[in-house]
This record gives C-alpha cells, sequence and structure tokens, in this order.
C-alpha cells in the first residue's frame, strides 16, 4: 500500500526541540510537523522561569557544569552536561537572530541582559523574557517556520504508533519507517512514511494528579519508542517543582522559580521560613530538597500548603519582572505585593526518557528523539532549573546537522494501512474518563515526593490491570485522542513504577522510605527499560 503521505522528515510535536529541528533540516527537504492540538499548544508555550546558558563575565562553563552535576546527584553524564553547556551561547545566539527578544536591563549607561537566578544555581545565568519566555520562543520559532515553504504543520493530528520493519515482519536491518495518525477531527487513521521519524513530543506530567503541565503532556513519545523496542532509562526521576499555585481557580498554574530567584522566601502556615535549617541555599536550594521539604512540612503541620512571600519587593518591581504570575495571582484574589502567594508542588518534568546519543539518535535507526521525551544523560537524578529549554536547543540543532549528513536508506514501498479490525463507537466514555482519573490519582498517592515499597507494589498491581482493560477498551473501540493518551498514561505509569521499584536507593528526586540513603558501594547506574 502507498502511504497517505511521504515526506523526507517526520517530525513529532511542536514544541522548542520539534521546531528547532523542523528549522534546521528544512533545507534539506520536505518536513511534515504533527502535533496533537493547536501549533503553539506544548510545555515550551508555558516556560517562565527561562533558558540557563553562560553568557555573563561573571559567569563561567565549569560553573554551570558543576552545578549540573550537583543538582543531578551523581547521574548526569558530564561530557554530555559540558558539551551542552559549551554550545549553549551559539544556539542563544541563533534564537535572537531569529526574532527571539531577551529581557534586558540598564547598567551603567548600557543595556545588558538581565539574567535571572533559580534554584541550583551558584550564579546569575537564567536568559528570559520577564515571566513569559515560553510563549516567546514558541512564537519567534512559530513565526520563522510559517515562512518555510518546504514545512508544512499537521494541527489536530495525534501519532499513534511508529511503524518499524521489524512490526511489519521483517526479520533485518530493522528501521523506523513512518508513523500512523489520527487525523483527529476526521477520525480517520492515516499513514505518513518517511526515512527519519523525530519525536519531540514532551513529557508525561499528566501521569499525575497535580502537575504544572498542559493536557498534551501525556507520555506518548515515551510509550510509542518502548512499544518499539526502544530501551527507556530513569524513568523513577519525575521533578515536582515547588511552587504550583494552591487555588481552586488555577489548578495548574507556575509560580516560577526566579519568585525565588528574586528574593521569595518560603514560609509554613504559622509563618516560619522553614527551609533554613534544611540547606545552605535555604528557598532556592536544588529542586529535589525544596519538594521533599514541602512536603514534610505539609505532613507535619496538616496544612493544605505553604507560602512564597516576596512582598518585601516594591509592586512595581514585580508588575514588571513577573507580570504573568502577578497578574493570575490577582485573577485569584491574591495581590502579592501585600501577601505571601499559596503553594504547592506538583509534578512538572520528566528526567528521564527514550535513550539517545548526545546528537538525539536512538537505537532504532531512523528515529531521532530530543527535548524532554529522551534521555541524553544531562539530567541525571535531577535536573537543574532551565537546562531544560538549553537541552532541547543544543541537541535539536546537533540532530538536525547529523541527519542531514546520513545518506539516504532505500525506501521502504509498501506500508499497510492501519488496522482497526472491528472497532466501533465507544458507547461508554465514562470508561475512559475513569481509568484516566484512577491513574492520575493512584501516582499521586502512590508514587510521589515521597515513595515506599509497598506503596510502589499496590500502584504497579492496580497498574497491571488497568492496563489490560485499556488494551480490550482499544481494540475494541475507534481511535480517538483520548484513548490514544489514556493507553500511553498508563503504560508510562507503569514504567514509572518499574524503575522506581529496581532502584534500591535514594538519589535525587527519587526518595523511598525503605532505602533512604544513597547507595555508595558501586557507581551509580541508569534503570534502564527494554520490552523483550
Ligand atoms: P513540548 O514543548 O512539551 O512539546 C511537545 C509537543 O509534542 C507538543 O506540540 C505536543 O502537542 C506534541 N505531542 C505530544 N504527543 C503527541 C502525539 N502523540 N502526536 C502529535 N503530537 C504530540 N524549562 C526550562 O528550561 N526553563 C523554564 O523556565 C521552564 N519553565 C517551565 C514551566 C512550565 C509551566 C512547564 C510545564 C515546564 C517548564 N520547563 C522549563 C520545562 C520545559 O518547558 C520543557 O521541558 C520543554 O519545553 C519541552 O520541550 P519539548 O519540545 O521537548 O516538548
Ligand atoms: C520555573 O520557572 O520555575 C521553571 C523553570 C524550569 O522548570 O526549568
Amino acid at each position: 500500500m502507498v502511504a497517505d503521505h511521504r515526506f523526507d522528515y517526520v517530525v513529532l510535536g511542536s514544541g522548542i526541540a520539534g521546531l528547532t529541528f523542523a528549522l534546521n533540516v528544512a533545507e534539506k527537504g520536505s518536513v511534515a510537523v504533527i502535533t496533537k492540538k493547536n501549533r503553539a499548544e506544548s510545555n515550551t508555550n508555558y516556560a517562565q522561569g527561562g533558558i540557563a546558558c553562560v553568557t555573563s563575565t561573571e559567569d563561567t562553563f565549569d560553573l554551570h557544569v558543576r552545578d549540573t552535576l550537583e543538582a543531578g546527584a551523581g547521574l548526569c553524564r558530564e561530557d554530555v552536561v559540558r558539551g551542552i553547556v559549551e554550545e549553549g551561547p551559539e544556539r542563544i545566539k541563533e534564537l535572537i537572530d531569529l526574532g527571539m527578544s531577551f529581557s534586558e536591563r540598564e547598567n551603567g549607561g548600557h543595556q545588558e541582559l538581565d539574567l535571572g537566578k533559580e534554584g541550583g544555581h551558584s550564579k546569575r545565568r537564567i536568559l528570559h523574557a520577564k515571566d513569559i519566555t515560553g510563549r516567546e520562543i514558541e512564537g519567534a520559532l512559530l513565526t520563522a517556520l510559517a515562512l518555510h515553504p518546504n514545512i508544512e504543520m499537521f494541527e489536530n493530528h495525534a501519532a499513534i504508533d511508529l511503524i518499524t520493519r521489524r512490526k511489519l515482519g521483517f526479520t533485518t536491518d530493522n528501521r523506523c519507517l513512518g508513523v500512523y495518525v489520527l487525523d483527529v477531527k476526521s477520525g480517520k487513521v492515516e499513514t505518513f512514511a518517511s526515512q527519519h521519524v523525530l519525536l519531540a513530543t514532551g513529557g508525561c506530567g499528566k501521569v499525575y494528579l497535580y502537575t504544572t503541565n498542559p493536557s498534551i503532556a501525556t507520555g506518548d513519545g515515551v510509550a510509542m519508542a518502548y512499544r518499539a523496542g526502544v530501551p527507556v532509562a530513569n524513568m523513577e526521576f519525575i521533578q515536582f517543582h515547588p511552587t504550583c499555585l494552591f487555588h481552586p481557580k488555577a489548578r495548574s498554574f507556575l509560580i516560577s522559580e526566579a519568585v525565588r530567584g528574586e528574593g521569595g522566601i518560603l514560609r509554613n502556615s504559622e509563618g516560619k521560613p522553614f527551609m533554613d535549617g534544611v540547606h545552605p541555599l535555604a528557598s532556592l536550594a536544588p529542586r529535589d530538597i525544596v519538594a521533599r521539604a514541602i512536603d514534610a512540612e505539609l505532613k507535619r503541620t496538616g496544612a493544605e500548603c505553604v507560602y512564597l512571600d516576596i512582598t518585601h519587593k516594591s509592586r512595581e518591581f514585580l508588575e514588571n519582572r513577573f507580570p504573568a504570575i502577578y497578574s493570575k495571582c490577582l485573577e485569584c484574589g491574591i495581590d502579592m505585593a501585600l501577601e505571601p502567594i499559596p503553594v504547592v508542588p506538583a509534578a512538572h518534568y520528566q528526567c528521564g526518557g527514550v535513550v539517545t546519543s548526545p546528537e538525539g539518535r536512538t537505537e532504532l535507526p531512523g528515529l531521532w528523539a530530543m527535548g524532554e521525551v529522551a534521555c541524553t544523560g544531562l539530567h541525571g537524578a535531577n535536573r537543574l532549573a532551565s537546562n531544560s529549554l538549553l537541552e532541547a536547543l543544543v541537541v535539536a540543532h546537533r540532530a538536525a546537522e547529523a541527519v542531514k549528513k546520513e545518506k539516504a536508506p532505500k525506501k521502504q514501498k509498501d506500508i499497510p494501512p492501519w488496522q482497526s479490525g472491528s472497532a466501533q463507537d465507544a458507547d461508554e466514555l465514562v470508561v475512559i474518563y475513569h481509568n484516566w482519573r484512577e491513574i492520575r490519582q493512584l501516582m499521586w498517592d502512590y508514587v510521589g515526593i515521597v515513595r515506599t515499597t509497598k506503596r510502589l507494589q499496590r500502584a504497579a498491581s492496580r497498574l497491571r490491570s488497568l492496563g489490560v482493560e485499556v488494551q480490550e477498551y482499544y481494540w475494541n473501540y475507534k481511535m480517538t485522542c483520548d484513548l490514544i493518551e489514556l493507553r500511553n498514561l498508563v503504560l508510562v505509569a507503569e514504567l514509572i513504577v518499574d524503575s522506581a521499584l529496581s532502584r534500591h536507593e535514594s538519589r535525587g528526586l527519587h526518595f523511598t522510605l525503605d532505602y533512604p540513603e544513597t547507595d555508595t558501594s558501586s557507581p551509580p547506574g541508569d534503570t534502564l527499560l527494554k520490552p523483550e
């Protein structure tokens, strides 16, 4: 069968990773960018704090490397960290050339970048556009992309599964050949054939009940890669951001760490700054430490939230530096210039993912992965704040350069259409929503900031039966985006739990009461999962 679409490059996802790759590769051939909702909807679009990059004369690559390694708790790959940190300034310059503008400030009569600070950073090194850095980056990339004649955007198209030679029954030269994609509006499943498929589908925050992530973050890339036989690593390291706004009107609104970078202090419900005795950097300690301290404080006091106090700064400063946060708080009846902001931790970032080389190559020829979906070794057991946009930018650029140099492999002519079997319209959508809610609630209750083996085992057992239920549902009913996401969520939840169960120590973001110490008896290792 001839595929419905054939492109030189198929990019899954329109966040910073996918768009950067598309823009850099388009001179060489036709590019399809496939994205689940509208083109801007991505984690990238919500990024607040900014991009970590050494640009100041008071900062050095060595310091950025050291801070990243320290946050990563012994699991970062130092060569990868150094490479990404050192390539940052060049990639940032390209982003600026493309139209991105970062906030500046006046210093002795001249303008310079206004560098922010976040947890775990020893220097001011975060380039930002006030507190809407992601929206500005996404806008700049999409504007550039719209002008490119070789790039076609497919909005409201959800990738279902990768097509590989092995899945088609060939026993040699396994390779990714394309992807099955649901056109969400028409309900039709289409075939996209390509010799190079790029996974840039972002993270999996939606696997948890409370998250800072938008609804696209359902772990689709990790699930698709795993089903295609590609290894994933370190899925136990889910980063919980310490300060998500606690308000019924804004369940997943982030209060940027940059607020603490400007002197914001975490206080408990009694008004005490509880981080002082916990870490020398107090409220600006690395995220894993702050999130755990908040968790402990909530359990100790029985309170529903803690408070972030930046009332010592002037209203004028807050309105100008944090316009989005300032107005969201006001919308919720909180005047951050006069009162502390109620906050709680929420799932924020997936540090593990599809195993790749530092240039985004996966084990499966023809499949590349980058951005939050990938695990390059940069983040180790805990990502340093604002290193993810940097990683996506650098690795997407490298991948584009690498793929352009590759000799074109032989085209696979015959790709079978999607088999929908006896699929019928689902008459009980309630089952999908119920299962979705159950997964997110059990992940929050049993696989959160502080874990135990017993709770993880309970989660594993329930997820196994949910997996079977979802699988039955999946084959009997017509494909919808919700069903695709539910199938991926349950698999990714299982991968997180299995990884957590196999790590018999506490390290970085993985903290378990059954193994509260870091294992120093042997060199630290990654948790690798690969389907049989
Ligand atoms: P994303 O930007 O998430 O893009 C994923 C894309 O894939 C989306 O277009 C989505 O629709 C698409 N997609 C997903 N599944 C499918 C599918 N099945 N089919 C088709 N398309 C699909 N990091 C920093 O470095 N600095 C920050 O200041 C910062 N602030 C943040 C604030 C918030 C609120 C959040 C949520 C994250 C923040 N992060 C920050 C993390 C950072 O934004 C992300 O890690 C990064 O943007 C990920 O980029 P990406 O391109 O890999 O994925
Ligand atoms: C933030 O602004 O606090 C988010 C930064 C990040 O996740 O890197």
